[in-house]
């Protein structure tokens, strides 16, 4: 069995001015820095302004930089628009893609993923790609199924264990503080290792999955402690130090 390093990452949303970044990003990167071996990799997704912002508090620290979403071109004609290139130029390492508030909000579908996803693995970037079922979906018996549809249609062609993390948030369970049981977890976490295992062409067990969706510091030994859950995408609670700070440290429970 491959070991898999965890990651930890924190996606902002649309939440944060200056004097909030500089008070997470320098908090988490004090408490990184601290750690003789980090067990775990910490990953922060600041809001695009606050970038630079956070680049410059965890400078050296180990912490991981990324952005939330990134466009499939590397420049162009596409106002308010961001391109991985210039992700990687600020210095991120990482780009979420295909968050479920994007496939919402702006109907990104599995192949527009795919492209982003495409693009951010050009431009040097490791593609964290969020997929899951929708309450409706799972009701229905399909979150297997939505799952797999979505690995197969928005992972691209060059994906490997380096450039690509998958990210499984069940809708219903991002911001609700509603979780699934740690069994539909393992179930949808096995699948999608078989499936992403499939599509890769092998490669898929060193693969990093994470589980996310109302994920904080009382369930989170929970989740992390399953056994194909490599890590967590934490929303709400990655914006306080304590509760985000909280949840890596369960990596080493
Ligand atoms: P949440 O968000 O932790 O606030 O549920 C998770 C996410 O959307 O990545």
């Amino acid at each position: 069995m491959t070991a898999r390093r965890p990651l930890i990452a924190g996606n902002w949303k649309m939440n944060g001015l200056k004097a909030d970044a500089e008070l997470l990003a320098g908090g988490l990167a004090a408490r990184y820095k601290a750690l003789a071996k980090p067990a775990f990799d910490m990953l922060l997704c600041p809001p695009a302004t606050l970038t630079s912002i956070v680049a410059g508090h965890i400078a050296g620290t180990g912490l991981q930089l990324g952005g939330q979403d990134c466009h499939s071109n590397e420049k162009g004609a596409h106002t308010g628009d961001i391109s991985a290139w210039m992700l990687r130029d600020v210095g991120c390492g990482y780009v979420i893609v295909g968050h479920s508030e994007r496939r919402a909000d702006h109907r990104e579908t599995n192949a527009v993923v795919k492209d982003k996803a495409q693009a951010a693995q050009a431009a040097g970037l490791i593609a964290v790609i969020c997929i899951g079922e929708t309450e409706a979906e799972r009701d229905r018996g399909e979150a297997l199924a939505v799952v797999s549809a979505q690995i197969k249609g928005s992972l691209p062609a060059g994906a490997t264990a380096q450039n690509t993390v998958l990210a499984y948030e069940p809708v219903w369970a991002i911001g609700t503080g509603r979780t699934p049981t740690p069994e539909d977890v393992a179930e949808v976490h096995a699948e999608a290792r078989k499936v992403a295992n499939q599509v890769m062409g092998g490669g898929g067990e060193a693969l990093r999955i994470l589980y996310g969706g109302s994920v904080k510091p009382s369930n989170a030994v929970e989740f992390l402690g399953l056994n194909d859950v490599d890590g967590a995408l934490v929303g709400g609670a990655s914006l306080k130090v304590d509760d985000f700070w909280a949840i890596a440290k369960a990596c080493e429970a």
